[in-house]
């Protein structure tokens, strides 16, 4: 096996130059712990905003860190005590935020407990866009908002990774679906499920009814224009960064963070989900491994959209 590996790393905060893709040690496995060789990770928001340094009242780092939240591999080696895996087996893989290994390097270490066996239908470019992805819609959707068939749901970023898997398990849950995105993704939103779309960069859309559950990815003023869309009673979850002003009481509606903690057995579901096809993974484009600064410029510039930026490792 390989004992030096590449790995996308940072010593310091700062723009996407930061990042460089480094030649380091391949790690062992201890007891609890999967080495998991990476095929596919994602690009997540959480990436260069950890990397920027924007969530540094969150997150205390430690250096060199690498970026990565999650992906798709094979096991190579298991420490002692593990049975449930063995080497060969097709994977996705969650590396906690804050630790110093992430999946953006061609071999993770991964606790065991958030390992989840891959569904034979899924590939990996597929698993890796749906694990955080995924688990964050999936919470938000049937934990924090409960969506039930018939109520009326709008999502603000429907285009997005979670917004657009939470567009799909709304209208497979039988909600009518309204989302929000750029006129040019309008078709795209709607094939995910979305009965009515809201183009933010068009012509202000005055006929919206209220709504039961309003989903905001957004913060700031996306998420202070939620309050005027829901019905009496209705519930606004939020899953953003950005802190929020709940303003519940003066509009009578219910205000709920979304909270995502990783949790295999959600990702398990997920992607289960997917190999039925209820679920559809977002990809909007791969990269190789050494592009994960141009990956992260990328993002962070609001120039990926439909989904996920994969990078191939
Ligand atoms: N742990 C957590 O709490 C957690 C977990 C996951 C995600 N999040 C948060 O959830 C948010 C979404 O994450 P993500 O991974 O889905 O991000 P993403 O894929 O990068 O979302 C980008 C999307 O935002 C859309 N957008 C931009 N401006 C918009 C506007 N004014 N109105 C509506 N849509 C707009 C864009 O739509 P167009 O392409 O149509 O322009 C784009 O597709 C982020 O803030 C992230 O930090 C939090």
């Amino acid at each position: 096996m390989a004992t030096m590996m590449r790995a996308a790393r940072y010593v310091q905060h700062g723009g996407p130059e930061v990042i460089s893709v480094d030649q380091i040690p391949v790690p062992e496995p201890a007891k609890g712990q999967v080495l998991v060789e990476m095929v596919a990770a994602s690009v997540a928001p959480l990436d260069w905003k950890m990397r920027a340094g924007l969530l540094q009242q969150h997150f205390t780092l430690s250096f060199p860190k690498t970026p990565g939240r999650d992906g798709a591999g094979r096991v190579v080696a298991c420490g002692p005590g593990i049975s449930r895996l063995a080497p060969g087996d097709r994977v996705a893989v969650m590396a906690p935020p804050a630790g110093q290994a992430g999946t953006h390097a061609e071999f993770v270490l991964a606790d065991a407990d958030l390992v989840v066996p891959l569904p034979d239908e899924l590939d990996f470019d597929a698993a890796a866009a749906l694990v955080n992805a995924g688990l964050s819609a999936w919470i938000a959707v049937m934990r924090t908002a409960q969506v039930r068939s018939g109520q009326r749901v709008l999502v603000q970023s429907g285009a997005g990774a979670v917004g657009g898997l939470i567009v799909q398990m709304c209208a497979h849950l039988g909600a009518e679906v309204t989302a929000t995105c750029r006129a040019a993704n309008a078709d795209y939103v709607r094939g995910l499920g979305a009965a009515h779309v809201i183009a933010y960069d068009g012509p202000a859309s005055a006929d919206v009814p209220p709504q039961d559950v309003v989903f905001d990815l957004m913060g700031g003023a996306v998420h202070d224009a939620c309050y005027a869309m829901l019905t009496p009673g209705g519930h606004l979850v939020w899953l953003t960064a950005a802190t929020i002003t709940d303003r519940s009481t003066e509009f009578g509606v219910r205000v709920t963070r979304a909270m995502i903690t990783d949790d295999a057995d959600v990702v398990s579901e997920v992607m289960s989900l997917a190999a039925r096809g209820v679920l559809r993974a977002q990809i909007a484009d791969i990269l190789p491994l050494d592009q994960a600064a141009e990956a992260q410029r990328r993002l962070a510039a609001g120039e990926v959209t439909r989904g996920r930026l994969i990078l191939r490792t």
